[in-house]
């Protein structure tokens, strides 16, 4: 009944309706499993497009939202400010300490969307036109036309590709376990940087990439030292470093930041988002240093960002977040990402046993794996079995990956994997 309904008045993100199942219609949620209509339970092992972090519905984050809805649901946020937005900013600081402002949006693109610009016109301000951007083959980056044209290549945009600002695109070392031509791979793609800053530092605002995972491009993985070298390097030649982390963020690779197994060399942005409040309300911040805000500073206004939202900073989702982060330290937070991802690495092992598995690998709490000459067929039956069966898990082409919230049990885990390998065998 509800499906049929939303069938004639909606059109939902990434769905061609034309070939689509009707959408499931959720009711509740609680813990790892969202419930339908019918009462029927899914695993979220994709932890609801990657935002969820502690459990759905977690009742001490609904309990902040609701406390803060009675006291101040939303104000705008140019000469005006709140207590949860001040306070989570400190929060969020502590964090990531190599950092020195906050700057709000709602959701991931748009936080991109900032630092794209606040890396153009910081540049600007000091009356330098940088106009090139560099970007990794693969990279996602968002949907908004900044985020597009520095995620080319992701493989969702071709419509646009006229519309969009010109990028640079060089080669990212994927790797997977036991890959022999990792040190190759690396060793070519700092050749390739080296080579690009060579002849367009001078003219280039920033390189921008996601620390150790290409995310919707196909879970792509990398090792640390490769993006340490490219902070360094950037930096040495005086090229602004952005790193998305608004999927790796709040633990998905086994620490708190991405950027954290960089030996202190933290880029010049940190965008974040998704998991910030903990898989509840739209937030995103863009972080940056005392360097990038002071370039925007003079007596004239047209030296300043002008870049906002109507519902930046929202109250409401800044009160989520700060519950989450309380969640962090009262249920030991980390110390269950830890098990998560020991218990990751296993079934990684396991399911790298797998003759139809190629290409397995997992950082943290994140497996994934691609499935061996399957045609699209065989993907979409795998696609429906898996949902049919109650696990949502959401295959990128024949890459399968799991990303599920921290409050998964080993159980849970092991009954979703016995399932899959079944599947795929
Ligand atoms: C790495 C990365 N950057 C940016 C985005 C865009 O975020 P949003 O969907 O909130 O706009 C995503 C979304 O999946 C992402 O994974």
């Amino acid at each position: 009944m509800l499906a049929t309904k939303d069938q004639h008045c909606i059109w939902h993100p990434f769905t061609q309706h034309y070939t689509a199942d009707a959408p499931i219609v959720i009711t509740q949620a609680r813990g790892a499993y969202l419930v339908d209509e019918n009462g029927k339970e899914y695993l979220d092992l994709i932890s609801s497009w990657w935002v969820n972090l502690h459990g759905h519905a977690h009742p001490y984050i609904a309990k902040a939202i609701a406390e803060q809805a009675q006291r101040l649901e939303h104000v705008m946020f140019a000469g005006f400010t709140h207590e949860p937005a001040i306070n989570l900013a400190e929060c969020l600081l502590q964090i990531a300490p190599s950092y020195d402002k906050v700057f709000y949006t709602d959701n991931g693109s748009t936080a991109i969307e900032v630092a794209l610009k606040m890396a153009y016109q910081f540049w600007l301000n000091q009356g330098q036109k940088r106009a090139k951007f560099v970007a990794f083959t693969g990279a996602y980056h968002g949907d908004t036309f900044g985020a597009m044209a520095v995620g080319k290549t992701s493989g969702y945009y071709d419509p646009f590709f006229d519309l969009l600002l010109e990028v640079t695109f060089l080669p990212y070392p994927a790797t997977w376990i036991n890959d022999d031509s990792v040190d190759e791979k690396e060793a070519a793609a700092i050749q390739s940087l080296e080579r690009y800053l060579e002849d367009h530092a001078q003219g280039t605002a920033a390189i921008i990439f996601e620390p150790l995972i290409q995310g919707a491009s196909g879970m792509h993985m990398c090792r640390p030292r490769f993006i340490e070298t490219v902070v360094k390097r950037c930096r040495q030649v005086g090229v602004l470093t952005i790193a998305d982390e608004i999927m790796t963020g709040f633990g998905r690779t086994g620490q708190m930041l991405a950027c954290d197994t960089l030996n202190g060399h933290y880029p010049d942005f940190l965008c974040l988002s998704k998991g910030i409040t903990g898989g509840f309300l739209p937030l995103a911040v863009t972080l940056c240093t005392n360097q990038i805000y002071e370039a925007f500073l003079g007596t004239s206004y047209a030296k300043a960002l002008t870049h906002g939202h109507s519902y930046t900073a929202n109250p409401l989702a800044c009160a989520a977040a700060l519950a989450s982060w309380d969640l962090f330290k009262q249920e030991q937070t980390l110390s269950k990402i830890n098990t998560l991802s020991q218990a990751q690495a296993h079934w990684a092992e396991a399911l790298s046993a797998v003759p139809c598995v190629e290409k397995c690998r997992q950082q943290g709490t994140i497996l994934a794996f691609n499935l061996r000459n399957f045609n699209p067929e065989q993907l979409q039956k795998f696609k429906r079995t898996v949902i049919e069966n109650g696990l949502n898990i959401r295959p990128l082409g024949a890459t399968v990956y799991t990303l599920p919230p921290y409050c998964v049990t080993p159980e849970q885990l092991r009954s979703a994997y016995v399932k899959v390998i079944d599947y795929i065998s």
